[in-house]
């Protein structure tokens, strides 16, 4: 089972990484994947500001370079005193490898974390499935 405190801590630590230069708001994120290894992500910010990317994004696509291709839990923190959920787009990418039943811990401005699922932050989300229903495998 998923150690959510040291995934959390990883995530913490991985704010370091970031390139948040123009928003000065570092997330950093931690992804345990279904095969038992973790990586970490940072927001890359760019001149061109619709050109940024998302920590949960970086994280996930580490993953996927590294041959991973399932997503057991996830934690996000974002600077002290600030609740992070991961936005709209992260959510998509996280149900493409991850099962709605998967973890997501992200931390909150009191300082304590939301524990919640997948699932629960994108509900009948648009997955693998969805296309291999009209392709006729699912
Ligand atoms: N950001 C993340 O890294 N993850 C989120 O889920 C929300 C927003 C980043 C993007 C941008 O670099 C900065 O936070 C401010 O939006």
């Amino acid at each position: 089972m998923t150690d959510l405190t040291d995934l959390r801590a990883a995530a913490r630590a991985a704010r370091e990484r970031a390139y948040a230069r123009y928003s000065q708001f570092a997330v950093g994120a931690a992804v345990e994947t279904t095969d038992g290894r973790r990586f970490t992500g940072a927001n890359i910010e760019n001149a061109s500001y619709g050109l940024t990317i998302c920590a949960e994004r970086t994280a996930v696509f580490a993953a996927v370079l590294a041959g991973a291709r399932g997503i057991a839990a996830v934690a996000v923190a974002g600077p002290d005193g600030v609740t992070t959920p991961p936005c709209g787009a992260c959510r998509q990418v996280l149900a493409e490898f991850g099962a709605p039943d998967a973890a997501l811990s992200y931390a909150r401005a009191d300082g304590g974390w939301t524990d919640t699922t997948l699932g629960d932050l994108l509900p009948a989300a648009f997955a693998p499935i969805s296309l291999e229903a009209a392709r006729g495998i699912a």
